[in-house]
């Protein structure tokens, strides 16, 4: 299972985010859960490392390939700094402006780079229609369409739904609500791989992931991890969260 911390911004000083890092060190190699730190871009270069462990990843990347493109992070750049994974699309850049489109061509990049790119995809809302669940298959197309077979067995999905992301475990998607989207997603999926390629799809859910309610959300195993974001900025909290499922 795999345990993305998603800092956000919340995080402003070396000294806290040493502090989380160190703490996090010590529940690597616990059960069968691997940890992923996304800090803020300045302090991957104190802390990524290829080979160690946690590993780390971008909250990220630029689309484009380098050069002239002022304030840009390049995948290379991560790259040689032993980054290894990507967030891209979070619903919080999707709010700034970044398209299906741009979200598509970032996937490209971080693939070309060797970082694995763990996409967000999730619905604002939900509709007595399910328009939402048109609206996802769009999210989903737009990302896996474009690239090959071989390239598409390498993206991370992280189901986010909007309504759910930054409040409580209370106010959390429900275990079965969840399980019936994984299988949505799963279904959509299937359309764009040969044999079972789609059921190898890592799927992480991220909104309000808290130790009150990953194990529930867990159950079953229909999901590959978590994407946690204020929950994984305090030690012992995002402790309690990954001992829950370890
Ligand atoms: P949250 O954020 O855990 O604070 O809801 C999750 C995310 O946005 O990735």
């Amino acid at each position: 299972m795999l345990i993305v911390a998603n800092w956000k911004a919340y995080v402003d000083s070396v000294a806290k985010a040493k502090l989380l890092v160190a703490s996090a060190k010590k529940l690597t190699g616990k059960g069968n859960v691997e940890i992923v730190i996304a800090p803020p871009a300045p302090y991957l270069s104190l802390f990524a490392d290829k080979k160690g462990k946690p590993a780390f990843a971008a909250q990220n990347i630029s689309d484009s390939a380098g050069g002239a493109a002022t304030g840009e992070i390049t995948a290379a750049l991560l790259h040689n700094l032993g980054v290894t994974y990507a967030i891209i699309g979070h619903s919080e850049r999707r709010a700034m402006g970044e398209s299906n489109e741009l979200t598509a061509s970032k996937v490209m990049q971080a693939l070309a780079n060797g970082i694995t790119p763990i996409v967000c995809i999730g619905e604002s809302e939900r509709d007595a229609d399910a328009m939402y669940l048109h609206f996802l298959r769009t999210q989903i197309s737009s990302i896996f369409a474009p690239l090959s077979q071989k390239d598409r067995a390498r993206v991370v999905l992280a189901y986010e739904p909007l309504w759910a992301i930054g409040k409580s475990a209370a106010e959390s998607i429900t275990p079965n609500d969840l399980y019936e989207m994984i299988l949505y997603i799963r279904k959509v999926l299937a359309e764009y791989f040969t044999g079972k390629g789609a059921e190898q799809i890592q799927i992480l859910y991220g909104g309000s992931v808290e130790p009150g309610n990953i194990r529930a959300l867990a159950e079953g195993d229909q999901v590959n991890g978590f994407l946690v974001g204020h929950a994984s900025v305090d030690a012992p909290t995002f402790a309690a969260l990954v001992k829950a499922v370890s």
